[in-house]
């Protein structure tokens, strides 16, 4: 059992926990996730490492209320425990000296490139950091991200704050005023990571992103999170989940993403049908 020490929503629907896991915050690299379970019986989900404090012994995950176990993951409070963390998995972020690199979080996905871009700050790195939400009050980790940047820029889609528009316009407009980009990574919805990389493609910027695809054990042993990069068959959660952009079939992923969306759309009911018969009795 794992002890949450904190929780609290960051936004609408996005709530930040704080987890006593002293092995996993002493060995957790950035870019790396771990694999949840809420009960003996429930899914197992997972989430990538947003931050860990060694000496507390704590991990930082970020969640956001998508489907039917981080919307329980969410109603938990400090105090509570969580049956199964399991990590850290997946290969760490490649973390070099690159120059100047953007580190670009689209919503939620923000939580995922917080660590990275902290990491590549700490190496050296001219790190400008670009935070999209679609509305102010989505927008998350602004005082963490500009934390570690250099240059840090918030953008959002109805202009209610910061630049107006998505985070591909302002990383177009940093290339066209003539910056050198040496390194781009992006972590946030398909549509947006695949953006990204045709951007930087005909400038030939090394772009990374950040894969979510189904999940099951995280170990590489059932097959639910394979992905194709270029013209191989890989594994997100042992091999990725960070990959060459450029290389990524992005129609591929987001159409195995939706293989079980008439279950989860069955659940879902079910659990609205549960909640009403609750709320009547
Ligand atoms: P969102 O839809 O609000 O988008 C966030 C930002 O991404 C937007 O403000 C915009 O700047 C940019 N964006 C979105 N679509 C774009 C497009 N077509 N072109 C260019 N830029 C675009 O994000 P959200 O609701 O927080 O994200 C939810 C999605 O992100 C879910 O589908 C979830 O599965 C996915 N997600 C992915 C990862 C990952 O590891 N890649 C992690 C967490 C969540
Ligand atoms: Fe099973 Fe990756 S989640 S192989």
């Amino acid at each position: 059992m794992y002890r949450i020490v904190s929780a609290i929503f960051l936004a609408e629907n996005i709530k930040k926990f704080e987890i006593e896991a002293p092995r996993i915050a002493k060995k957790r690299r950035a870019g790396q996730f771990v694999m949840l379970r809420l009960s003996e019986t429930g899914e197992r989900f997972p989430l990538t490492i947003a931050d860990s404090d060694p000496e507390k012994g704590t991990i930082t995950i970020i969640s956001q209320g998508a489907g039917k176990s981080t919307r329980a993951l969410n109603r938990l409070e400090a105090g509570e425990t969580i049956t199964d963390v399991v990590g850290p998995l997946g290969t760490p972020s490649h973390i070099g000296n690159f120059g100047t690199s953007v580190s670009i979080g689209g919503g939620v996905g923000t939580a995922i490139a917080y660590p990275t871009a902290a990491a590549l700050k700490a190496a050296g790195n001219y790190v400008i950091t670009i935070n999209g939400a679609r509305t102010r009050e989505l927008v998350i980790l602004e005082e963490e991200m500009k934390a570690v940047s250099d240059e840090a820029y918030i953008t959002t889609d109805d202009g209610s704050y910061g630049f107006n528009g998505f985070v591909t316009q302002k990383l177009q407009e940093l290339i066209d005023s003539g910056r050198k980009i040496d390194f781009v990574l992006a972590i946030g919805p398909i549509p947006m990571m695949k953006a990204v990389a045709e951007v930087t493609r005909p400038y030939g910027i090394r772009t990374v992103v950040s894969l979510n695809p189904i999940m099951i054990d995280g170990t590489g042993m059932c097959g639910g999170c394979r992905v194709t990069v270029g013209d191989e068959i890989k594994f997100a959660c042992v091999d990725g989940p960070e990959f060459d952009a450029h290389l990524v079939d992005f129609k591929n992923l987001a159409d195995r993403n939706r293989i079980y969306q008439h279950e989860e759309k069955a659940s879902d009911e079910a659990e609205a049908h549960r909640c009403r018969l609750a709320a009547q009795s």
